[in-house]
């Protein structure tokens, strides 16, 4: 019998405009619009192949060499959603295998170990999704696709575009209308890139479903966060992507990362994503900023103490001077910089840079952070050569 498989690659993205807080915890339907930058898939990605065939016993997950279970509620609402697309194609031509009813293999591999510390749900559910809509050959269009990435994971749904993504709450209570769309894509604004700090952190963060339900049920903050600070700048951070208006998105960046976590820490108990290596990076990125008179770099946090930071190409080496000086120990400089370049950023600093500096500089910085993932904006899920399936036994290569 016949083996059917596709393959994709999804990115992970990373919101500039947070995500937190759900109205509607079984849909995962968000409680205000987010917006997000893609990140390359050279650094950061999950690949993902899908098979199905009249001769599979049961739906099966491989993820990262291991069998997993898809018993869990969100994984079963995207495949049901993506089967029921599947019968209506067949219920209108007769010809088509019946795939809608025949069981699935899904292998999955990241190419960044969990190590690394990120999350790679968004990533995940993305190339989930996009690799069984091929399989099945399904007409919908990414947006429409988004809404049931969003279903696994809701910042999922943005991995499905490249470049600057909006994800659009809504307002149905059946979820149609909460899907991502892009903003601005990736050739119009490809110099956006992102060093990842890596923070050592031993305690586990609190779930962020788990976190997001604490914070709506207990942060008067909160109220004010999702009823009138999210609203305009929302409206405010799409506007300044469109410009490419560094300075503006790098603000309201940096705002949005802080009044995320104050709502966390608004909580009831408080949660605390950030650490204190994660305030110092805070303080660094404004240190920086002021020492060249000019916003050239934003961080951002998410449900965890690892910082991202957003800057423009034509201004990394004034940020590298800094980070390489302070991080240069750490390991992620290496192959993507030459000794020749390194030695470039460490020169600057020495020549350029040393004497002027006023602000305090944590020369142990370096102890706290495990490795420094240097990457850019980039596209959305790409068709992939590559097959984790073998296509005569429908098992993981
Ligand atoms: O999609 P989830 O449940 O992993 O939640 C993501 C929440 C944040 O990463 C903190 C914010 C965001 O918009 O991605």
């Amino acid at each position: 019998m016949s083996v059917y498989v596709s393959s994709t690659t999804a990115p992970v993205n990373i919101a500039t405009l947070k995500y937190w807080g759900k109205r509607d915890a079984n849909l995962n339907l968000p409680t205000n619009s987010s917006i997000s930058v893609t990140l390359a898939q050279d650094d950061l990605r999950t690949l993902t192949s899908a098979a199905t065939s009249q001769s599979f016993e049961k739906d099966t997950l491989w993820l990262n060499g291991n069998e997993e279970s898809l018993s869990n509620k969100r994984t079963q609402d995207c495949l049901q959603d993506l089967r029921n697309l599947r019968h209506q194609l067949e219920s209108q031509d007769d010809s088509l295998p019946k795939m809608s009813q025949w069981k699935l293999h899904i292998v999955s591999e990241n190419n960044f170990p969990t190590a690394a510390g990120l999350a790679s749900s968004a990533a995940g559910f993305a190339a989930l999704v996009v690799a069984i809509a091929k399989l099945y050959k399904l007409p919908q269009d990414m947006s429409e696709l988004s809404r049931i990435a969003r279903k696994g994971s809701g910042s999922a749904c943005r991995s499905l575009f490249g470049g600057f993504v909006a994800w659009e709450m809504g307002e149905s209570k059946d979820g149609s209308d909460s899907m991502a769309v892009q903003v601005l894509p990736l050739d119009q604004w490809s110099q956006m890139k992102a060093a990842i700090l890596v923070v050592s952190d031993l305690k586990k963060d609190t779930p962020s479903t788990q976190g997001m339900q604490l914070t709506v049920a207990t942060s008067d903050l909160f109220q004010e966060r999702i009823n009138n600070v999210v609203p305009k700048r929302f409206v405010e951070m799409k506007e300044a992507i469109v410009k490419r208006d560094f300075t503006k998105f790098a603000e309201l960046t940096m705002k949005d990362s802080n009044s995320f976590h104050a709502t966390c820490l608004d909580s009831y108990p408080p949660i605390f994503y950030i650490n204190d290596t994660s305030k110092k990076i805070i303080r660094l990125v404004h240190s920086i900023n002021a020492f060249f008179n000019e916003t050239i770099v934003a961080y951002t946090f998410d449900a965890g103490p690892n910082a991202v930071l957003y800057y423009l190409e034509e201004n990394e080496d004034k940020l590298f001077a800094f980070l390489y000086k302070l991080l240069n120990q750490v390991e992620g400089w290496e192959p993507k910089y030459n000794k020749k370049q390194l030695d470039g950023f460490k020169s600057i600093f020495e020549n350029e840079y040393k004497e002027r500096i006023e602000f305090f500089m944590d020369h142990e910085l370096y102890l706290s952070i495990t490795r420094i993932i240097l990457t850019r904006a980039g596209p959305g899920p790409q068709d992939s050569k590559e097959c984790l399936i073998d296509e005569k036994t429908g098992l993981p290569k």
